[in-house]
């Protein structure tokens, strides 16, 4: 620090940070009401040297020159996740109401990992948690916390699950085995794996049916195998490359004879039980010991939140609390502290964009938004069947659609997919299914059309 810089100077209210505050909101509320969002797509490293380095000065170069950056050169070299376009991976499509509030959750300086500190805001996010919770047929005990994304979500519960195993182990006298197992499909997410690694433990594949479901009798199969070793069975309640819901049912009774943790990761797919003739699909989930479901996918939120939640906090928070001397006041009450559910201790209030758009619209448009991606997926599936040199590889079960382009060779797939971002029309990337090259359309957003999807089959055909 030089003298000639005042310390006060970045957090005072004054004509300089009032016009700072109004640049970043009036640019906020553009992008956020764009009539057409642009597509947009990466730069190179060597454009983005040339045309954006040189930011980050003594001086600085003011709000204007920077939210200028941002504006024209930083945010087109991000692709918009919520273009219409946008059927890679899977898309995000935030409310308007939900993505304007994470600015106030940003705004508000909340600290939202323990009650103490962040009690309304907690008390909003349990709200949240509470009504996913029901729909997914959980008890009312039932409890959690939002978490940055599925990937944390899986490892927090497995951390968990493992905890009680070692528990239970310990009070009945019994060795832990050399090695702990967790068992899920062959087309569990890679964050299962990823879990696996950091807690250094081992995976165990059960196989899936020809429709990549996996049910009770091939997880029992796995189960006769390895034993006292599994500490959780993962089922996927919507795979990533196919949309596919497992026999959830099916594994949960094994799961509930066995006394072994059943974990559900529906980071993608588990929205659609929101949808009334979907439930039967996703029958047993109210069995789980914990489920997952990103609100940044399929629940209309903004990047990124993921709801853990576990049919008993209490074995969370004997697996996740971190003990601390400074800790000390909040840990020894018994609040509802979030941090002490998963593995984080400072956290975002990152439930409240998805509390705020649900408070606002109601649970009911959410609903007719995720109904209206799985009716667009099953009409599109119908299109491509009766498309010559197009054909699906599976019926889709949920809002996913895999299909082929009949002689077509990665190379062709990859050039073709270029193309299309290249004319800023839509970002669709090749997959890939038991070896073959595959095209799959991730249906999210409401505002992904009929007119999209058979506008982007056209050019399949050209
Ligand atoms: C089924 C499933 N599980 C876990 C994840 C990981 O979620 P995240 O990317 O939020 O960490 C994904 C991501 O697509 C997913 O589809």
């Amino acid at each position: 620090m030089t003298q000639s810089h005042d310390p006060q100077r970045m957090h005072a209210i004054s004509d300089d940070t009032r016009d700072t505050v109004d640049e970043v909101l009036h640019y906020a509320r553009r992008r956020a009401l764009f009539e057409n969002v642009p597509l947009d797509k990466a730069m190179s490293p060597r454009d983005l040297e040339r045309l954006a380095s040189g930011s980050i000065t003594a001086d600085g170069i003011g709000a204007r020159r920077a939210i200028g950056l941002f504006e024209n050169v930083l945010a087109p070299a991000c692709i918009s996740t919520d273009h219409p376009g946008y059927l890679s991976f899977i898309p995000s499509a935030p409310t308007k109401a939900a993505l304007a509030f994470d600015v106030v959750v940003s705004a508000s300086a909340i600290y939202a990992g323990s009650w103490m500190e962040g009690a309304g805001a907690v008390f909003a996010e349990n709200e949240v948690l509470h009504w996913l919770a029901g729909e997914f047929g959980l008890p009312p005990g039932a409890g959690g916390v939002f978490v940055q994304g599925g990937t944390i979500g899986n490892l927090s519960a497995l951390v968990a699950a493992r905890d009680v195993a070692r528990r239970n182990n310990k009070a009945a006298g019994v060795t832990d085995p050399q090695r702990w197992v967790i068992v899920c499909s062959a087309e569990a997410h890679s964050s299962i794996a990823a879990a696996a690694a950091v807690m250094d433990v081992d995976v165990v594949t059960a196989v899936p049916d020809a429709e990549g479901r996996l049910h009770g009798d091939a997880v029992a199969a796995t189960l006769d195998e390895h034993g006292e070793a599994v500490f959780a069975v993962v089922a996927t309640g919507g795979t990533t490359n196919f949309g596919i819901v497992d026999d959830i049912a099916s594994i949960a009774a094994v799961t509930r004879d066995r006394d072994v943790w059943l974990h559900i990761d529906g980071a993608y797919g588990l929205a659609a039980m929101l949808v009334d003739r979907m439930r039967p699909t996703f029958a047993g989930v109210g069995e789980a010991d914990s489920v997952i479901v990103d609100p940044h996918k399929w629940l209309f939120a903004p990047f990124d939140a993921c709801a853990l939640i576990y049919r008993d906090p209490s074995v969370a928070l004997a697996a996740h609390t971190q003990k601390a001397e400074y800790l000390d006041t909040l840990t020894e009450s018994a609040d509802w502290n979030p941090s002490d559910l998963a593995i984080q201790l400072t956290r975002r209030a990152r439930g409240l964009p998805l509390w705020f758009s649900l408070a606002t619209h109601g649970t009911e448009h959410y609903r007719a938004a995720v109904d209206n991606s799985i009716l667009l997926a099953e009409r599109i599936a119908g299109e491509i069947r009766v498309r010559d040199r197009l054909s699906l590889v599976r019926d889709p079960q949920l809002s996913v659609v895999v299909f082929r382009r009949e002689g077509w060779a990665l190379a062709d797939y990859q050039s073709w997919s270029t193309r299309l971002l290249e004319e800023q029309r839509a970002f669709v990337v090749p997959s890939s299914h038991a070896g073959e090259t595959v095209l799959r359309f991730a249906i999210i957003s409401p505002l992904t059309t009929f007119d999209t999807l058979t506008g982007i089959l056209d050019t399949l055909s050209e």
